[in-house]
């Protein structure tokens, strides 16, 4: 069986910690005797035409695709030709957008934050927005948290205690897509990370801060090898298979009474900071999950001999 895989990682992003997270898949391909080649995302320009879909000057195609970054149409246009994408670009882009997954979430009754989501607002029509939001805070009471749609590292979450701070907040939000959401203090500076790989928790850690009230690591946070409760398990899998990723962190906050409140599904959770506080090299899971995927799924094995 000769399988042969692209992975696919952001070109534009600066640090090495992207190309790591290519690097690390591709050993663990390599490990399996899958061969792979790593792209760039902006080496791999998406061309479309009345009557094709494709990629300019590359004429090679992979089995499937391992991309790890958030350009769904690249993601899209691979689907497009006919290539298994993981994660499927309706799965990166479901979880990429906040708000689109609390939506889906919420719908399927799973257990999220209280949410009110800001009405679309263009950048720059000088609109006094600010009085449209006062039912918000009256329905989540202050401290009240606001989140754009799309962040990461914690950067884009915002703890606000008064109408002070929220004015002054979403000034600077102009034309970003926003939601105002219930703060959950039994949960402040924790969280859980569940790292999925298809019907199966592969590894979670705890993390914690002791400085702020997010709990990402690049915020401060610590973390530690952590045993899931089943009923963590249970919501983290269900999570990831209602936004139809075959990889996701899975962060649930801490409720209240110690029950889990889901806080954000990553389709491109990194797998490093999971192998140092546990061991645990999720990429081989990830591997040996595309193999299963093709081999029963996919079609294109089975008819080999
Ligand atoms: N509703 C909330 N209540 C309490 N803490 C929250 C809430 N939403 C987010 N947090 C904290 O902020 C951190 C970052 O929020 P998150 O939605 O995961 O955004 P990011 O994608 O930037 O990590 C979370 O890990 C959690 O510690
Ligand atoms: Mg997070």
């Amino acid at each position: 069986m000769n399988l042969t895989g692209w992975i696919v990682y952001n070109g534009y992003l600066p640090g090495t910690k992207f190309r790591d997270f290519a690097e690390w898949i591709q050993r663990a391909a390599a490990n399996q005797g899958i061969r792979t080649t790593i792209y760039k995302n902006n080496h791999l320009l998406s061309c479309l035409t009345s009557d094709s879909v494709g990629l300019v000057d590359t004429e090679t195609r992979p089995d499937f695709v391992v991309f790890l970054d958030k350009d769904i149409y690249l993601a899209r246009q691979l689907e497009l030709m006919g290539i298994r994408v993981f994660n499927h670009a309706e799965a990166i882009a479901a979880s990429d957008d906040k708000i689109a997954s609390y939506q889906v979430l919420a719908a399927h009754n799973f257990p999220v934050p209280k949410t009110v989501i800001a009405p679309k607002a263009f950048y720059n029509t000088g609109a006094d927005t600010i009085d449209d939001y006062q039912k918000a805070v009256q329905l989540l009471g202050f401290p009240l948290i606001v989140k754009e749609a799309f962040g990461s590292f914690g950067e884009q979450v915002h703890l606000i205690h008064n109408q002070q701070e929220l004015t002054d907040t979403i000034q600077q939000l102009q034309g970003r897509s926003f939601m105002m959401q219930e703060f959950i203090a039994s949960s402040y500076g924790q969280d859980k990370r569940l790292h999925i790989v298809g019907n199966k928790v592969v590894a979670a850690m705890r993390r914690h801060s002791a400085s702020d009230f997010r709990s990402n690591i690049t915020t401060g946070g610590t973390m530690e090898a952590y045993q899931p409760t089943q009923e963590e398990e249970r919501l983290a899998i269900a999570t990831a298979k209602v936004i139809g990723a075959d990889f996701a962190g899975v962060d649930l906050l801490i409720g209240p009474d110690g029950t889990p409140i889901i806080c954000e599904i990553n389709s491109n959770a990194h797998i490093r900071n999971l192998f140092d506080c546990t061991g645990i090299n999720a990429a081989d899971a990830m591997m040996a999950y595309i193999q299963q995927e093709m081999r029963h799924n996919h079609g294109r094995l089975a008819d080999l001999p």
